[in-house]
């Protein structure tokens, strides 16, 4: 199948075509305004960052971001936390900020995400001492939580990461403990998915997990994926996060764990891009993990390491430009635009100044932005 048929076929027609961003100040830095990824790509592949709506008041960093990228993510906006804190009352404003920000300049909205065990209101699933809710309650609960949102939402986001994070990082343990688990039970991943379905038979349907393509979890992720095609839920796409560090998980890893993924017939999308830079013990993105750790480069990368996360970018993109060539993978999306406003700045240590993403604190492009439009450049028409 041909890229483009397939984009076309997630809704990207919605938000019009995707080469043709509106006109915007012009204020963008010199050297990022001569590449611009998302004409490089076209309408064959969806590249995109995940944002925060506060960013957006910054017009440089907007203009960036809607130049650059064809589709945006919330890097938390959607998230039940942000949505329904209190039970019964919905906050949009912020979220619907970023949708219209995104159809102004003709970008898709993915939405993330309808259930995850962090950023998630304890009163969904827990009473006030803390006792997970009866099935029926939490059920009642989540089902109200999906079907207000997605139908908020309703043609303005393409697809949802129904379900953030589910499976267990540890020998033996297929699926993680969680709120929603303690209270439902194991199928309340098939539940989130058929309240999403049933909220809008349109929109796209996404499992989203970290280090699901490294050997340890491919076998679980495997399993899931089977698991919902059995129970015969809506699955368009596997959400392999990719919070990446330079050197692991190696390529072979990663290859052998895209086959085996892209083999079960789901559509794969990288969802969570980015390379840590900075030493750290564990890999993966497990936002329960923290460590103690070095904040050794305080100004920029030096050069060497520049080079070496610069390399490491090419190869990745390389990998995906692969299987987005075959047909096999609709979506790649950087967590972050710059390194001054990532995550990683404070995750798994606290406080240190990461070099992660393609743009650094300045908005400029560093050479990992031009080694990853290198592999784009072999995106096939
Ligand atoms: C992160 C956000 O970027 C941070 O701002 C927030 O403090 C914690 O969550 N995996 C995910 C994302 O699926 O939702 C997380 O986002 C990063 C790890």
């Amino acid at each position: 199948m041909r890229m483009s048929s397939s984009i076309a076929s997630i809704g990207i027609g919605i938000v019009g075509s995707l080469c043709t961003p509106a006109p915007l100040p012009a204020d963008e830095t010199p050297a990022a305004a001569q590449v611009k990824l998302r004409e490089q790509v076209g309408d064959r592949l969806l590249i995109g960052a995940a944002i925060d709506a506060r960013m957006l008041d910054n017009p440089a960093y907007a203009n960036l971001v809607a130049t650059q990228y064809n589709s945006i993510t919330a890097g938390n906006e959607m998230k039940p936390d942000a949505l329904q804190k209190v039970k019964g009352t919905f906050t949009f404003d912020r979220a619907d900020r970023m949708v219209d920000f995104a159809q102004k300049n003709k970008m898709a909205v993915v939405g993330h995400t309808l259930l995850w065990h962090s950023q998630c209101p304890k009163w969904l699933f827990e009473d006030e001492s803390g006792k997970p809710l009866s099935r029926e309650e939490a059920l009642e609960n989540l089902r109200t939580h999906i079907t207000t949102v997605v139908k908020h939402f309703k043609g303005r986001v393409i697809g949802w990461d129904v379900v953030n994070e589910a499976l267990s990082d540890a020998p033996n343990e297929y699926l993680r403990d969680t709120p929603a688990r303690r209270a439902i039970g194991d199928d309340y991943i098939i539940q989130a998915f058929r309240f999403a379905h049933e909220a809008d038979p349109d929109v796209e349907l996404y499992y989203n997990d970290y280090n699901i393509e490294a050997d340890y979890k491919l076998p679980k992720a495997v399993r899931l994926i089977q698991e919902l095609q059995a129970a015969n839920v809506r699955l368009d796409g596997i959400g392999i996060q990719g919070h990446w560090l330079i050197a692991h998980p190696e390529m072979a890893e990663l290859e052998r764990g895209f086959a085996v993924l892209a083999a079960t017939g789901v559509k794969l999308m990288v969802t969570e891009v980015d390379v840590d830079p900075l030493p750290r013990r564990r890999a993966g993105a497990d936002v329960n993990a923290s460590e103690a750790g070095q904040n050794p480069y305080l100004d920029k990368l030096p050069p060497e390491v520049d080079a070496a996360l610069a390399k490491r970018y090419g190869q990745l993109f390389d990998l995906m430009v692969k299987y987005a060539n075959e047909g096999k993978l609709s979506r790649i999306t950087l967590w972050g635009v710059d390194d001054g406003t990532s995550w990683l700045n404070d995750w798994p240590v606290r406080g240190r100044t990461n070099h992660a993403l393609l743009f650094d604190r300045q908005h400029k492009p560093k050479a990992a932005f031009f080694a990853v439009s290198k592999s784009l450049s072999a995106i096939k028409p």
